[in-house]
């Protein structure tokens, strides 16, 4: 069967070369003769993977020592509990959030159940169709907490704000797709099923020193601290998924890191923008300025010609485009892993349609 151009939103396409290594490792894990799937997470060979997993994310990010890296498991969405669990404070405790989508919502929903949640910038209104800007955040909040990138909606931070708090964000859609200065963040949380690997493992990058603060007696599995102290391994952590994030972060560092990665997202995104913008049968869901480099959402304009459309898209080898049930429409994901040449066949699909 040949490989699908795959579109999805997430999980989604990962590099080929983690698909065939992360298969060899389930058979037989470093010629071991033991798979990867029946040794210890306390055995010498993962908890070297731990530790370079670890490694290769603060290396990529340029951080130092004043920041620890996590894995753990529960996805994103358990960090929208997580963080103000570690970050708010007891009793008075108060946040700042931007609604920019359902997971910003999502973060915001939890976040109100430990404390005052103020949101101060929203396109909810507006269908989440912008990346609202014009606000401030004082340091009467314990915490700012922003989405990076709405993968549902398809729009994306371009600049993060300045805030005299701290900036915690969930960069669970375009995490390692562009250069940034992670260094402006105090916290940084992503699932993995992006640009980092396969669901099931969960990253956190935490500046050490805001943990502590709140007062509460925190559970010891949303304790930051704790896992921080047990080098992500306080329980069983999810080894397979971090086996794959490895190597699919080795990957990304083998093929000239994030600046390249970044060039190669911005061509792709480019090209189908650029179609989406000329041809007269689409439209995109978003403003011009804050639209997603990762998740392209569009529509039709003329409704009669989807399944000539879609049967042109699928015939075309391409997978994963609908867009989500709450928007409709399409949604082309352009992660790190797809090749310019899928967009290229997603582009040709769009100019036949004419
Ligand atoms: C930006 C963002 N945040 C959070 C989540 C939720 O992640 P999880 O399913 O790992 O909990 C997603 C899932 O797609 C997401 O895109």
């Amino acid at each position: 069967m040949s490989k699908k151009h795959n579109f999805s939103a997430g999980p989604c396409i990962l590099p080929q070369e983690v698909f065939q290594k992360s298969a060899e490792a389930i058979l037989d894990f470093n010629g071991s003769g033991l798979s990867l799937l029946e040794i210890s997470h306390r055995s010498k060979d993962f908890v070297a993977v731990m530790d370079e997993a670890r490694a290769i994310v603060k290396r990529l990010m340029k951080l130092g020592d004043d920041y620890e890296v996590l894995y753990l498991g529960g996805g994103a969405s358990l960090q929208f509990a997580m963080v103000p669990f570690n970050l708010m404070k007891t009793g008075n405790g108060k946040a700042a959030y931007t609604d920019t989508g359902t997971w910003a919502a999502g973060a915001i929903k939890e976040g109100k159940k430990l404390g005052t949640v103020d949101v101060v910038g929203s396109s909810k209104e507006d269908n989440y169709s912008f990346i609202p800007k014009k606000y401030t955040v004082g340091s009467d909040y314990d915490y700012f907490h922003c989405t990076s990138n709405n993968t549902i909606y398809g729009t994306q931070m371009r600049e993060f704000p300045k805030v005299n708090t701290l900036l915690v964000c969930d960069m669970s859609s375009d995490i390692f797709s562009r250069v940034i200065d992670f260094s402006q963040f105090d916290l940084i949380y992503a699932g993995a099923q992006k640009n980092m690997g396969p669901a099931g493992a969960t990253l956190v990058v935490v500046k050490k020193e805001i943990l502590g603060k709140t007062g509460r007696d925190i559970p010891s599995m949303l304790d930051y601290s704790l896992h921080i102290a047990k080098e992500s391994m306080y329980n069983t952590p999810p080894v397979f998924p971090v086996y794959a994030s490895l190597l699919t972060l080795q990957h990304l560092d083998k093929n000239g890191g994030i600046a390249a990665a970044e060039v190669q997202n911005e061509a792709k995104a480019k090209l189908l923008y650029d179609e989406i913008d000329r041809n007269a049968l689409f439209e995109t869901f978003c403003n011009g300025e804050d639209r997603s480099l990762m998740n392209a959402t569009f529509k039709l304009l003329d409704d009669t010609r989807k399944e000539e459309f879609d049967n042109a898209w699928k015939a075309a080898g391409i997978s994963g485009l609908n867009g989500h049930r709450s928007v409709g429409g399409y949604r082309a994901s352009m992660y790190n892993a797809l090749p310019i040449e899928s967009v290229q066949v997603l582009v040709d699909v769009m100019k036949n349609l004419n």
